[in-house]
Parts: C-alpha cells; structure tokens; sequence
C-alpha cells in the first residue's frame, strides 16, 4: 500500500515563518515529490473550539486566512486535499469509539496536554471536549488511514497515544487501523524558531511573530528590532550565537546560494558566525542579509496570497470539494471500523439468521 500523509493546523490565526520552517514548506516538498499517494491537510477548526470556547468567532474568521496561507506556501488542490475537520462527521464517530480504548489516566500523562492545561488556567476546570482531543486527533489521523504525520515536536504525544489507539484496535478487533509515523522537521532551529523577542516561540499573544502575510515593511521593522547578543555592544565586541535570534532565523532559512546573491564577502553561514564570534561584525549587517534572505523566500508567497484573495468564493469552493473527498475516505474507514466491531447489525446476516436458529430450536 502507498504512503499517506495526513497533517493539519487549528485555525486561530493567520500562520507565521515558524510554521513556515517548522511544516508548511517540508509539506510542500512532499506533497510534490510523488512519494505519496495521497496527501490531506486539515484545518482543524473543531479542535480549535475545544480551547476557543468563547471565541468560535476567533475560529471562523481564521479558516479562511489559514486556507490562503496554505495555498500561497504551495500547496495545491490539486495535488493535495484541503479540508475542513468539522465537515466530516464520521470523525465524531469515531472519536466516540476510540474513547473506549484510552483511560483517563493515560490523558492526563500526555505531556502536550498538561502543559496546555497549564497555559491555559484550565486546572480546575478542564473541558471534557479539550482533555479528549487527543483522541479526536487519533480518528483525524487514522480516518485516512495516514502513515506519515509530518508535524512539530510538541505534536509527538499525540502520534504516540495514535499508535497505541491503533494498536488497541486492531488487537481487540481486526487489522483495519495503519499505525502512523512521525515526520519532524529536519534541523532544531526549524523546530522550535524563536519569536523576534529571542522568547521560546512565536506566539500571537507574545506579540512576537512574523506572519507569512505581513508587507515587506513590516518584516524589515521587526528584524530591525530583532533579539541578538546583549552582551555585543560595540561592532569590535566579540558575538554570541546561541540564542541569537538573528542566527537561529539564518539556521533556519539561509541556503549557500544566498551568499552569493546577497553577502559575497562571505562563502557559507559558518564563515559569518565566526566572523560575528571574533568581533567586528555589525548586527544590522547581518540583520539586513536576513531580511535579503526571508524576502526571497516570503515574497512568491504574498505575491501568491495576493492572487488567491481576490476570489475568496474561489477559497472556500476549494475546501469545500476537498471536504468532500475527504470525507468519502473517512466514511469508507468508518464502515470498515464498524464492520470489524460487528455493529453494523443490519447487514449482518450471519447474526439473524444464528439468532433465528437459537430461537426456533427452543420452541
Ligand atoms: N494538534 C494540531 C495543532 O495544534 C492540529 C491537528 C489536529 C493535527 N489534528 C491533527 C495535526 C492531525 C496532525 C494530525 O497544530
């Protein structure tokens, strides 16, 4: 059987370059190396509700800005499903029966979970719907019968609650479930990229983000104003590079060929570190080739999203049709789900017609 991806986002706001690093273009490198057979990205808006619940409005507004910035990083309808998560019902259902296979105790292990509670002051009062979206995930994931998730590191808890779910399953019933694999992202710095405060990671409420949608004026402000090396006051000091933004970005972002094109006095990103390390190197003038090379990579993308705005109808026939698709795959899991849990009653002509038999012989 062929490779399957399945991934997807919570829509609460528009998507940043850490998602760009951490996902979006490792996605797009899939979904057109013809390695898979297919490919579903799921805007996850029902599990957005599960901690957005006196904001659903928050949730709507961002579908639509979420499915922009999917298209303008790439991502093709054409090559790739593009759905929205509560328009397929059948992952309720199998949520609801998932959730005879996880205990209570296992939920409040998952590392994900617990420090999301944390964050979100949910101690004392936890929504049953947001302690039990790991499992929701696990019906996102296996409803497609996906082998390859490709996410971010905090993501890992869920795939593994997945595989033991999937193991479960196919234990107590039949082998209907695919176990899935992890796909993380391939360097630390694209992992976890820091918000331009050097702070952890981009966040929305840090205030700290650079959104795939924001003008080149903007993006060249908030790198001027990014996080260094305290301690590098003057341009003869010598730099410190851990925990210098402004070096994570490159990690992240900087390719030898941009050398070329924009800081010839230097051959690869190692030579500028050790040039920053010894002293003599300005921030702004590596702050100015970071800003030459996020702008290579960010302008197609706003030229793109420029484009697909202009036909929001267009957007949202897109989900729509991909929804659709998706949903067929979905309910043919479903049904196979059923059939191994021998629920489907009404079909099951081998149970009628035993229990017929049991009847009549007691006349
Ligand atoms: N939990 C993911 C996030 O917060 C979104 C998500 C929902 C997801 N269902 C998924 C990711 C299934 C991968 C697979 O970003």
């Amino acid at each position: 059987m062929g490779k399957i991806i399945l991934t997807g986002d919570r829509p609460t706001g528009r998507l940043h370059v850490g998602h760009y690093v951490g996902s979006l273009r490792r996605r797009v490198e899939l979904q057109n190396s013809g390695e898979y057979e297919k490919t579903f990205i799921m805007i996850a808006d029902a599990q957005a509700l599960t901690d957005n619940i006196e904001n659903p409005e928050k949730v709507r507004q961002n579908i639509v800005e979420v499915a922009l910035d999917y298209l303008s990083c790439g991502l093709d309808p054409e090559k790739s499903t593009l759905f929205i998560q509560s328009q397929i019902p059948e992952l309720c259902e199998l949520t609801f029966y998932y959730m005879d296979l996880v205990t209570v105790s296992r939920l409040q292990r998952n590392p994900t979970v617990k420090s999301e509670i944390q964050m979100r002051n949910f101690e004392a009062s936890i929504p049953v719907g947001f302690f039990t979206y790991p499992i929701s995930q696990a019906a996102d994931i296996t409803a497609f019968k996906a082998t390859t998730v490709p996410v971010g590191e905090d993501q890992l808890p869920m795939i593994e609650q997945t595989r033991e779910i999937v193991r479960k399953f196919n234990s107590v019933y039949s082998e209907v479930l695919v176990e899935p694999e992890v796909l993380l992202p391939e360097n630390q710095a694209c992992m976890r990229l820091p918000g331009i405060d050097g702070k952890a990671k981009m966040s929305k409420s840090l205030g700290n983000c650079i959104y795939l949608s924001d003008t080149a004026d903007e993006v060249k402000k908030k790198i001027m104003s990014m996080y260094t090396d305290p301690t590098h006051i003057q341009v003869s000091d010598p730099g410190h590079i851990e925990g210098n933004t402004v070096f994570t970005y490159l990690d992240a972002f900087c390719r030898p060929e941009h050398f070329e094109r924009y800081l010839k006095d230097y051959s690869c990103l190692d030579e500028l570190k050790a040039h920053y390390q010894r002293g003599g190197l300005g921030d702004v003038k590596v702050k100015r080739f970071l800003n030459s090379v996020l702008e290579e990579t960010l302008e197609p993308i706003r030229a793109r999203r420029k484009e697909f705005e202009k036909d929001i109808p267009e957007v949202y026939r897109i989900l729509k049709k991909g929804s659709e698709a998706a949903r067929e795959v979905a309910a043919q899991t479903l049904s196979e789900v059923k059939d191994a849990m021998k629920i489907n009653y009404f079909s099951d002509e081998e149970l009628i017609r035993a229990q017929s038999e049991k009847y009549s012989r007691s006349e």
